[in-house]
C-alpha cells in the first residue's frame, strides 16, 4: 500500500431532512461562560447536566485529552439523548461524532469487538493537508452528449481525456472575471452526475485526482430555486482566475481510510454501510501510514466523539474491550447514555449500578439528568409544535401539558402529531382541547394500556405464563 487512498466526498451523501425526535435540537444552548440558558437552540431546562456537558465540549474542542468516557444516567424521557445531539451539533461539521446503540454491536456479520473498532474509528478524525491545482468557479451549463452505445471509440472531441470515453461532454465555468469551456471525459462526466452538479452550483474541481466537490449554490442564483434544503449552503461566485493553487485541506475518519483500502470492499461499502470486517493488518498499515503523515506535519488527528446510547446492552466482553480501546493515545471522548438502576450486568450474574462493571464506571464522568417540572415539559412542547408546525391554543397545551406530566413526555410529544391530524380532519386551523382528548382517546399511554391489560389478561395468548423476575423488571420508569 504505497499510497493510501483517502476519500472525503462521502461526507456530503444527501441527508433527507424529517422532523425526527430531536431535530428541534441546534446546540447546548449554552452562553460563552458555558452557563445553560434556560430556553436556547432548542433545549429547555436540565441545566447541570447541559453545563457539564458544555464543560465535556471545551475538552473536546481542545482535543488534547484523550480517552475520557463520560456517562449520561437518568430516567427515560430526561433527554439523555437529547443532550448528546446537542453535543455532537456543537462540535461542528469537522469533529466526527459517531452514534451507534448498543444493541446494534450485536450483529450476524461481524464480531462484537469489530463493530466495536468500526464505532471507535468512525469517531477519530484525519485532517489530511495537501497542495493541490484547482479549478474552481460557478457552474454556467453543462452539456452532455450521449451518442449511442454502439459508437464505441468516437471519443470526438474529448482533449486530453481518456481516449476510450463514451459520453463527451462540455462544462462552462465562470469567476466574476473569466468564463471558460472544457471539455468532458467520461470520469469528470461521472463525478459531476455523482454530486449531482448542476449550473448555479459553485464547485472545486482537483485537476489532478479529478475530484468534484461542491462549495454551495451561487448567491446570485438563489432566487432561481424555492424548494431547497436547509443543508444548502450559498457562497460567492468566485473572483479572479479559475485555476489557483490551494491548500486543501480534507477530513475523513479513519474508518472511511480502512473501509476504502480494504481490498475486497472498495469505498462503494462507504455508501451501502455493508462493510464486513476489516482485516487487523490493513488497520495497522493504515495507523503506521498515519503516523508518518502526522510526523511530515500532513495530517492531523482530530479525536471525536463516541456516543453509545442505550449502553446496558452491552455485555462483559465489551465492557473490557472499551477498557482497553480508551486507553489508546488517539481514542475518541466516549460518551455514554442508560436508563437503567441496578441490574444484571450482561453475561454474567453480577448486578451493578446502571448494568456497568464497576471497574469501568470508575472510569466514568458521570452526568445525571433529572426528570422535568411541569413548566419545562410546557416549554419542551411549545418548542416541538413550532418544529412540527402545529398551531396549538392556550387551553389545548395546558392540556397537553398536564398529560405530559402525568403520563410521560415521549407520549405527550407523539400527541402534538395526532392532534394536529385530528384538527386537520375536522378542518381546524388551530389545534384545540378536543382534538388534545380525541387524540389521549385513541392513544393508550403506558398506564393505561397497561391496566387495560391487567384487565383483560385472560383474552390475551400467552396469559398462563408464570411471571419471572426478570432484569428488566428493574428498569426505572
Ligand atoms: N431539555 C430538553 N430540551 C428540549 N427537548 C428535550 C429535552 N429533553 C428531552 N427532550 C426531547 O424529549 C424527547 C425525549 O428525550 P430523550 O432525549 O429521547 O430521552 P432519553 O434519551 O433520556 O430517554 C426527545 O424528543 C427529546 O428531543
Ligand atoms: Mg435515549
Amino acid at each position: 500500500m504505497a499510497e493510501l487512498k483517502k476519500l472525503s466526498e462521502s461526507r456530503d451523501l444527501t441527508r433527507i431532512e424529517r422532523i425526527g425526535a430531536h431535530s428541534h435540537i441546534r446546540g447546548l444552548g449554552l452562553d460563552s461562560s458555558l452557563e445553560a440558558r434556560a430556553v436556547s437552540e432548542g433545549m429547555v431546562g436540565q441545566q447541570s447536566a447541559r453545563k457539564a456537558a458544555g464543560l465535556i465540549l471545551q475538552l473536546i474542542r481542545e482535543g488534547k485529552i484523550a480517552g475520557r468516557a463520560i456517562l449520561l444516567a437518568g430516567q427515560p424521557g430526561t433527554g439523555k439523548t437529547a443532550i448528546a445531539m446537542g453535543l455532537a451539533k456543537s462540535l461542528g461539521q469537522e469533529t466526527p461524532f459517531a452514534t451507534v446503540s448498543g444493541s446494534e454491536l450485536f450483529s450476524l456479520e461481524m464480531s462484537k469487538t469489530e463493530a466495536l473498532t468500526q464505532a471507535f474509528r468512525r469517531a477519530i478524525g484525519v485532517r489530511i493537508k495537501e497542495e493541490a491545482e484547482i479549478i474552481e468557479g460557478e457552474v454556467v451549463e453543462i452539456t452532455i452528449d450521449r451518442p449511442a452505445a454502439t459508437a464505441g471509440g468516437s471519443a470526438s472531441g474529448s482533449s486530453g481525456q481518456s481516449s476510450s470515453a463514451f459520453k463527451t461532454g462540455k462544462l462552462t465555468l465562470k469567476t466574476t472575471d473569466m468564463e471558460t469551456v472544457y471539455d468532458l471525459g467520461n470520469k469528470m462526466i461521472e463525478a459531476l452526475t455523482k454530486e449531482k452538479v448542476q449550473s448555479g452550483d459553485v464547485i472545486a474541481l482537483d485537476k489532478v485526482s479529478g475530484k468534484v466537490t461542491k462549495l454551495g449554490r451561487s448567491i446570485g442564483r438563489s432566487r432561481d430555486y424555492d424548494a431547497v434544503g436547509p443543508n444548502t449552503k450559498f457562497v460567492r461566485c468566485p473572483e479572479g482566475e479559475l485555476q489557483k493553487r490551494k491548500e486543501v485541506v480534507h477530513c475523513v475518519t479513519l474508518h472511511e481510510i480502512d473501509v476504502i483500502n480494504s481490498r475486497t470492499q472498495g469505498f462503494l461499502a462507504l455508501f451501502t454501510g455493508d462493510t464486513g470486517e476489516i482485516r487487523s493488518e490493513v488497520r495497522e498499515q493504515i495507523d503506521t501510514k498515519v503516523a508518518e503523515w502526522r510526523e511530515e506535519g500532513k495530517a492531523e488527528i482530530v479525536p471525536g466523539v463516541l456516543f453509545i446510547d442505550e449502553v446496558h446492552m452491552l455485555d462483559i466482553e465489551c465492557f473490557s474491550f472499551l477498557n482497553r480501546a480508551l486507553e489508546n493515545d488517539m481514542a475518541p471522548i466516549l460518551v455514554i447514555a442508560t436508563n437503567r438502576g441496578i441490574t444484571t450486568i450482561r453475561g454474567t450474574n453480577y448486578r451493578s449500578p446502571h448494568g456497568i462493571p464497576p471497574d469501568f464506571l470508575d472510569r466514568l464522568l458521570i452526568i445525571s439528568t433529572q426528570p422535568y417540572t411541569e413548566e419545562e415539559i410546557r416549554k419542551i412542547l411549545d418548542i416541538r409544535c413550532e418544529e412540527e408546525d402545529v398551531e396549538m391554543s392556550k387551553d389545548a397545551k395546558v392540556l397537553l401539558t398536564k398529560i405530559g406530566a402525568e403520563t410521560s413526555l415521549r407520549y405527550a410529544i407523539n400527541l402534538i402529531t395526532a392532534a394536529a391530524l385530528a384538527c386537520q380532519k375536522r378542518r381546524g386551523k388551530i389545534v384545540e382541547m378536543e382534538d388534545i382528548s380525541r387524540a389521549y382517546q385513541l392513544f393508550l399511554d403506558v398506564k393505561r394500556s397497561t391496566q387495560y391489560l391487567m384487565e383483560y389478561q385472560s383474552q390475551y395468548m400467552f396469559n398462563e405464563v408464570p411471571r419471572e423476575v426478570d432484569e428488566d423488571e428493574t428498569m426505572q420508569s
